[in-house]
Order: structure tokens, then C-alpha cells, then sequence
């Protein structure tokens, strides 16, 4: 069949919108028609080349839709199930999967290669054969992937709304409960208010941060920082410290999680110095893979007993954590309506990263056609 994408072909290039041919879905995959799909910084380190990938891929890997038809020996979704992809498949078998660690499930390996599970590639085009970011490509009216990258929700949700569930919400959501494993009476950062960041927002203050102190240069991410839970609000590390020191009575926060566009040394230093003893530095911001970004005085690390932790999709697990916080979005704690900014077309998806990378929005979020 065929269906309209988005692709990268060439770094620094701008994404072009192109008519491919699909496969029918093989043994244990899907076909799948995107409903919606979220835009996410990584998309665009893929199209700028910061996270070198296989080219030419269909970007998009936060999504939602419905199940159009399945392959032979799937077992977890049927045809017009609503399902959320999750951008780190989980085979459930791993070594990973298996102890509880979907996160790191040995399926992720070819994540920036962009081929199915077995190493095919079900899209073609004048390019030849193009890979799926993680495994998705939800920039694509229609997908064929692997059963173990889709997650079937309630059919009374709104997709146009639990589409971020696939990504930014678990992402910033679990960098902070899992990863910096804030706790009541906490006090924490949150650096970088974007679409992962304000889910580490809502987190911390749902988990009963004291003091929840949001880092962004824009006024429009602080405000909803401070809409969304944050008591403090500021422009720059260098503009919390103090406060941070005097919130504490000199402790400093109990974690500090990073949620930039692009990870900077700047950034992983400034939390290590907004954290306390025992406090814990979460690393969810990407940047180049051979970037040299930790460099901290060790010994102030052992002797303080601090931590940097990196956290992928917020240690969380895609196929129990996408319904729990759907679940708590349906209860009203977790708020998705409030953190969408615009929408798009996917003809407009150029627009929508500019948009991202001014910082105009929270979340921008493409609806496709069919
Ligand atoms: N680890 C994972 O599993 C995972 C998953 C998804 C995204 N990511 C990464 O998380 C990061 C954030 O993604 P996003 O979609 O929220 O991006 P975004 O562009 O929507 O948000 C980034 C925010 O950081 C702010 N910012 C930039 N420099 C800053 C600084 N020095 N101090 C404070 N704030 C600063 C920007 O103003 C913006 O509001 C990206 O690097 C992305 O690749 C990681
Ligand atoms: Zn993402
Ligand atoms: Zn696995």
C-alpha cells in the first residue's frame, strides 16, 4: 500500500514529505494507521544529525492509532484495537524485559538503524529502502511494525491526547518517579520545561515535591511549570542556586532532572551543584553519543555520595506503565489537554520543529489524514 511520510534523508536538510510503499506486516507485526503523532526534540536529533542514524528514515516516534490488520502469530492486538506505540519496543523474554526493565529490552538495538525486529525494512521509496525512527515512524500515515512497540489502551480515551503517552509523558514522568525516585517532602529541579520536562513537572508535584524548582530561559515554559505544580520558577541554574540554598537551609535538592534540548557539560555540572548530599542527577537529555558532556569532581561525588543517573523512556514499562498513566490521566492527576500547544498538518512539520526549537510550544502534535 501506500502512504505519505516524513522523511530525513540528509542531515541538516529540511524533513520532505514523500509518497512510500508499505509492506504487508509479517510474522508478528502490524499495520497500523497513525492517528496522531507527537513532536519530540529526538526527532529532530535525528534530522540534524546529533544522533547519527541510518538514512533515509521516517521520523515520529511518539504515536497513536488503530490496528488495521495483523501478520501471523500476534498475539497481543487485534484489528481496530486503539493502541499507543511505545518508542522502545519489549519483547518481554530479554534479560531486560524479563526482570522488569522494558526500557532497556534487547529489541531497542536497532533503534537508530530503523529496521523491524530480523533487520527488514517495510518502507520503499526513490531512495530505496528507508528505516522507521525507533522502529515507528508515526510521521506516516501508516506503519507496519513489530507487535511488541504498540501498547492497546481504552477505547473511551482520546488519542489525540494519549499520543503523548508514547514518549514525552512516560519520559519525564518516570525521570522523576523512577529515576530520581522523588518522594513527599522532596525538594527538586526540573531543568528544561519542553515536553518531557513539564511530565517531570506534573511528577514531582504529584508525588509531593516541597519544593519543585523549574529551570527555563522562556517565560512561556516557566509559566506552565508554575501552572502545572512548580513553585519556583527561574531563567538559569545560576538564578535558583541561591534560592535552592535557602529553600534547603543550605541542603540543596534531593535530585535534578535534565530535560534540555541538547545536553550540555553546563547542564549536567549546574545539577550536580543544585543537588545535596545523596542527591541524585537524572540525565534524560540527549546530545551526540561520542559528546565527552560528565566532567565533575569525583571525589566531591563520593565524599557527598552523589549520583547521575541516565534514564531511558523514565525506566518505565511501556506495556504496564502507558495504561497506569492513561489511568491517571482519566482521574484527572496527569494533565495532557493543558500541555498540547498546537497541532499541525503533516505537510506542516518543517513548521512545527521551528516551532520547537523557538520554543513556542509545550508539545506540537500531528494529526494526520487519511
Ligand atoms: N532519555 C529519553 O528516554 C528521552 C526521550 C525523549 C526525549 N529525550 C530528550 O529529552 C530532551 C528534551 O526533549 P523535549 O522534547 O522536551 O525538548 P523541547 O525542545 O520541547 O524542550 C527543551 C526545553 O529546554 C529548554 N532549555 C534549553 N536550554 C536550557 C538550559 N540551559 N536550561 C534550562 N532550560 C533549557 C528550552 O527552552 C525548552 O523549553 C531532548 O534532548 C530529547 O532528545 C530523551
Ligand atoms: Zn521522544
Ligand atoms: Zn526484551
Amino acid at each position: 500500500m501506500k502512504t505519505q511520510a516524513a522523511v530525513v534523508h540528509e542531515p541538516g536538510k529540511p524533513i520532505e514529505i514523500e509518497e512510500l510503499e508499505l509492506d504487508e506486516p509479517r510474522e508478528g507485526e502490524v499495520l497500523i494507521q497513525y492517528l496522531y503523532a507527537g513532536l519530540c526534540h529526538s526527532d529532530v536529533h535525528i534530522a540534524h544529525g546529533d544522533l547519527e542514524a541510518r538514512l533515509p528514515m521516517v521520523l515520529g516516534h511518539e504515536g497513536a492509532g488503530v490496528i488495521q490488520e495483523v501478520g501471523p502469530g500476534v498475539t497481543r492486538v487485534k484489528p481496530g484495537d486503539h493502541v499507543v506505540c511505545s518508542f522502545i519496543p519489549n519483547c518481554g523474554t530479554c534479560r531486560y524485559c524479563a526482570n522488569g526493565q522494558q526500557s532497556i529490552c534487547d529489541l531497542g538495538a536497532t533503534l537508530l538503524e530503523g529496521s523491524l525486529p530480523g533487520g527488514r525494512f517495510p518502507y520503499r521509496g526513490s531512495a530505496g529502502e528507508y528505516g522507521a525512527m525507533c522502529l515507528l515512524g508515526t510521521f506516516s500515515q501508516y506503519g507496519v511494525v513489530h507487535q511488541s512497540s504498540v501498547v492497546p489502551v481504552d477505547e473511551s480515551l482520546p488519542l489525540d491526547k494519549a499520543v503523548l503517552v508514547g514518549c514525552g509523558v512516560p519520559t519525564g514522568w518516570g525521570s522523576a518517579i523512577n529515576t530520581a525516585e522523588v518522594k513527599a517532602g522532596d525538594t527538586v529541579v526540573v531543568l528544561g520545561v519542553g515536553g518531557i520536562g513539564i511530565n517531570a513537572v506534573q511528577a514531582a508535584a504529584f508525588a509531593g515535591a516541597k519544593h519543585l524548582i523549574a529551570i527555563d530561559p522562556l517565560a512561556n515554559k516557566r509559566e506552565k511549570a508554575l501552572e502545572l505544580g512548580a513553585t519556583h520558577a527561574f531563567a538559569s541554574a545560576t538564578d535558583a542556586m541561591e534560592t535552592v540554598a535557602d529553600l534547603t537551609g543550605g541542603q540543596m535538592a534531593d535530585s535534578a532532572i535534565l530535560t534540555p534540548g541538547l545536553l550540555t557539560t553546563e547542564n549536567v555540572t549546574d545539577g550536580f551543584n543544585l543537588v545535596g548530599k545523596a542527591g541524585i542527577v537524572v540525565l534524560t537529555a540527549l546530545n551526540k553519543l561520542d559528546e565527552i558532556n560528565i566532567q565533575l569532581p569525583a571525589s566531591v561525588l563520593t565524599l557527598f555520595r552523589k549520583q547521575v543517573r541516565g534514564s531511558l523512556f523514565g525506566d518505565c514499562n511501556p506495556t504496564t506503565d502507558i495504561p497506569r498513566l492513561l489511568g491517571l490521566y482519566q482521574n484527572g492527576n496527569l494533565k495532557l489537554d493543558e500541555i498540547i500547544t498546537r497541532t499541525y498538518r503533516l505537510d506542516e512539520v518543517n513548521r512545527g520543529y521551528e516551532d520547537l526549537l523557538s520554543g513556542a510550544n509545550v508539545r506540537g502534535v500531528v494529526v494526520h489524514s487519511h
